[in-house]
C-alpha cells in the first residue's frame, strides 16, 4: 500500500483519513514512539514509510509533528550541519549531543543515530561501547552503521546486547576517500552480487532495516523482494520499502547542486535569505522595530 508521509495510512476497514490505533505508522501510533516492531509489521503489510535526517530539536519537532515515523541523526550532519566537507570528521561527542537534542524535540518518531567513522570499525566491542553511549547518554532507540559483510559481526553483537541496528550498504559515505567520491554502487555482475551478499549478511546478523544508497533501481527492488527486513532507499529508485532524504536537501537548504535522487519539497534557503535581507533593510532604514515591537 502506498502512503503519503503526511497522511494517515488507510486500511480496508478504516474510514478515510484514519487507521485503527497502533496498526499504521501514519496516524495509528500517536501515544508512544514508533518501534522496530511497527516497522516489521509495515514490511509485512506493504506499508511504505518515510525517514528524514534531523540534527537538532527544532527541526526534529517539526518532522515529528508532520508524522515522519523515523528520524535519523545522520553523520551527514558533517557536511549538512557542521560545515565539514564529508562525514569523516564527525565525532561521537557530536553525535551524542545532536542525538540528545533530537530525542528531546520529539515524542513519536523512532530515533536512529549514526555511529560515525572510527567509532565501530576497530571491533564489535568498540561498536557496542559507542552504541551504548548513544542509547544511554542521548536516549536514541536504535543505531545505524555502514557496511554489509564487513560489519556483520558487530551487528550481531549489538543485536545480542539489545541494540536495534539499521545497516547501511551500497554507497557508504564514510568510505568516500576509498571510493574516490560518491559513485553509484552495484553496477555490473560482481558488484550486484556483492550487494546481494551484503544485504543477506546484515539481515542474518539481525539488523531490523537496511539503507540502500545509490544503487540501480532494479537491483534495489531485487534486494527488497528478497529481504525480510525493510529496505530504506536513498538513490535506490521506487522499489524499496521506505525512502530517506537528508533534510537540508529535501527542504532546499543545501547550497549548490544536490544529487540526482533528491526531490526538493521547499526552497527554504531562498526564503530565509530573503527574510534576512528584508530584516537588514528594515534595520538600516529605521523601519524596525516599530511601535508594535516596543515597550512603553
Ligand atoms: O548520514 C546520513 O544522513 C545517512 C543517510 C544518507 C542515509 O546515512
Amino acid at each position: 500500500m502506498n502512503a503519503s508521509p503526511l497522511q494517515p495510512a488507510q486500511t480496508q476497514d478504516a474510514p478515510a483519513g484514519t487507521a485503527p490505533a497502533g496498526t499504521a505508522l501514519y496516524g495509528g501510533v500517536t501515544n508512544r514512539r514508533v518501534t522496530v516492531r511497527d516497522l516489521a509489521r509495515a514490511k509485512r503489510d506493504g506499508e511504505r514509510w518515510a525517514m528524514l535526517t534531523a540534527y537538532d530539536a527544532l527541526t526534529a519537532g517539526v518532522f515529528d509533528e508532520a508524522g515522519i515515523p523515523v528520524l535519523l541523526v545522520g553523520d551527514s550532519a558533517g557536511n549538512c550541519h557542521l560545515g565539514y566537507e564529508t562525514t569523516v570528521p564527525v565525532t561521537m561527542d557530536q553525535m551524542v549531543m545532536m542525538s540528545a537534542a533530537v530525542v528531546r524535540g520529539t515524542k513519536r518518531a523512532l530515533i536512529v543515530a549514526d555511529l560515525p567513522f572510527g567509532s565501530y570499525q576497530e571491533s564489535p566491542a568498540q561498536a557496542l561501547h559507542n552504541a551504548a553511549r548513544l542509547m544511554k547518554e542521548a536516549g536514541v532507540q536504535a543505531v545505524k552503521l555502514e557496511g554489509g559483510e564487513r560489519s556483520a559481526r558487530s551487528i550481531e553483537l549489538l543485536v545480542e546486547a539489545g541494540v536495534p541496528v539499521m545497516a547501511h550498504i551500497g554507497l557508504t559515505p564514510q568510505s568516500v576517500h576509498a571510493f574516490g567520491g560518491y559513485p553509484v554502487q552495484g553496477r555490473g555482475d560482481e558488484a550486484a552480487h556483492q550487494l546481494l551478499r551484503d544485504a543477506k549478511a546484515v539481515q542474518q546478523a539481525g539488523a531490523f532495516a537496511v539503507v540502500l544508497e545509490a544503487v540501480p533501481a532494479e537491483l534495489a527492488a531485487q534486494v527488497t523482494e528478497h529481504s525480510a527486513i525493510p529496505t530504506v532507499g536513498i538513490g535506490g529508485g521506487p522499489g524499496t520499502d521506505a525512502q530517506v532524504l537528508v533534510w537540508t536537501d529535501f527542504a532546499g537548504m543545501t547550497a549548490g547542486r544536490v544529487p540526482k535522487f533528491v526531490k526538493q519539497y521547499a526552497n527554504l534557503r531562498a526564503t530565509l535569505a530573503q527574510a534576512a535581507a528584508e530584516f537588514a533593510t528594515d534595520v538600516r532604514e529605521g523601519a524596525f522595530p516599530g511601535p508594535e515591537h516596543s515597550f512603553n
